[in-house]
């Protein structure tokens, strides 16, 4: 049986080369001319004034106050998201000629289908000071579901996790694709996900997601951990599950607040959309950090190597699958959905069952 108690303070529960070079060079001005007609800010079915008195407490009004300003200056294109070349996608869509690449190579419909190949993931986690009655406990990880880029993939999705044993589920951020674009279809979808996922369920917001969400999440049934903390009980024994918001873009993240309250010695899970705040994780003790973002890489090549990525001061092992920082274990998903474009090259998207274990 699980019992679940919330923090005071939590009020509601509920193989390309030169050649290629060249051909993307030669599509820069195509692309650009072609994303700068293609965004429309003015569908959002969100809007930035409408954040609930109980959510400005939650995550402070200052954060508050800054998010909604980068918001505003996203939905406006005065900023962008991405590192490198991807910093000037307000100015052209990078993404735009990436998948014109992809088309003119012939590795469309290869793209689409390694996209649609969503693999089962097993990680196993020794934890040291794990309570017994939770030796075995499966944690079923979704990230980056991009909820609106492919449909389809959702649909694959909500039939995969109804299959799979499993104990909970975190969502570690980013629901939606563009920001610029209307967010009406991946509420739509997650509104359909949600009554899906296991009741014991909770989520993070990542650098794709607008404050506003929290609110509708949580009115759908999913809790959303705004520098908060949970605990999740089996008989007198419990664990807990902090989640912060997004430490990558909005930068509104609280790692010591997420954590406040948690008697020493107690295991305490970390939810972080990016891996970004490893360190500052492991040097305040908490025991295993679940992340996202990176989609580790996306497109890479052959073995996996990513070509670009988004998480600044991360290390290669950082940007998936398993790691460690000091005591602190960690594990980066590569993605159950995609951004950006619909392709995947030699990295297949996943479902994480992270499998909890006692050292004894
Ligand atoms: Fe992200």
């Amino acid at each position: 049986m699980i019992g679940l108690w919330l923090q005071p303070g939590w009020k509601s529960f509920r193989g390309l080369g030169g050649e290629l070079g060249k051909i993307t060079a030669g599509l820069l001005f195509f692309g650009f001319a072609r994303g700068r007609i293609r965004y429309n800010s003015s569908s959002m079915s969100i809007q930035s004034d409408s954040i609930p008195d109980q959510i400005s407490e939650r995550l402070g009004n200052r954060n508050v106050e800054h998010r909604l300003e980068l918001q505003k200056k996203l939905t406006m294109r005065k900023v962008s998201q991405g590192l490198g070349p991807f910093a000037m996608d307000h100015f052209f869509s990078l993404d735009q000629i990436i998948g014109t690449v992809i088309g003119v190579c012939g590795l469309k419909g290869l793209g689409l289908h390694n996209m649609m190949d969503l693999q089962i993931v097993e990680n196993e986690v020794f934890l040291p000071g794990l309570p017994s009655a939770f030796e075995g406990f499966r944690l079923m990880q979704l990230s980056d579901l991009h909820c609106d880029l492919d449909i389809h993939l959702m649909e694959k999705v909500r039939e995969m996790i109804q299959k799979i044993p499993h104990d909970a589920v975190v969502l570690t951020g980013d629901y939606h694709n563009k920001v610029s674009h209307s967010f009406e279809r991946s509420l739509k979808e997650m509104k359909k996900l949600i009554p899906l996922l296991h009741p014991v369920r909770f989520g993070i917001l990542g650098n794709h997601d607008f404050l506003e969400k929290t609110a509708i999440f949580e009115e759908n049934g999913l809790p959303v951990l705004l520098n908060e903390s949970c605990s999740i009980s089996r008989g007198d024994q419990r664990l807990w599950i902090c989640g912060i918001d997004d430490p990558h873009f909005f930068k509104t993240h609280d790692l010591v607040k997420a954590r406040t309250g948690i008697p020493e010695g107690e295991i305490s899970i970390l939810l972080s959309h990016s891996p970004e705040t490893y360190r500052q994780a492991s040097e305040l003790g908490y025991h295993l950090q679940l992340s996202g973002h990176t989609h580790g890489g996306q497109i890479c090549l052959p073995g996996g190597i990513p070509i670009y990525h988004n998480a600044p001061g991360c290390r290669r092992d950082h940007l998936s699958g398993p790691w460690r920082e000091k005591t602190m274990v960690g594990y980066t998903s590569r993605g159950t959905g995609s951004a950006g474009v619909a392709a995947r090259f030699y990295c297949p998207p996943e479902i994480t069952i992270h499998i909890l274990r006692g050292v004894r």
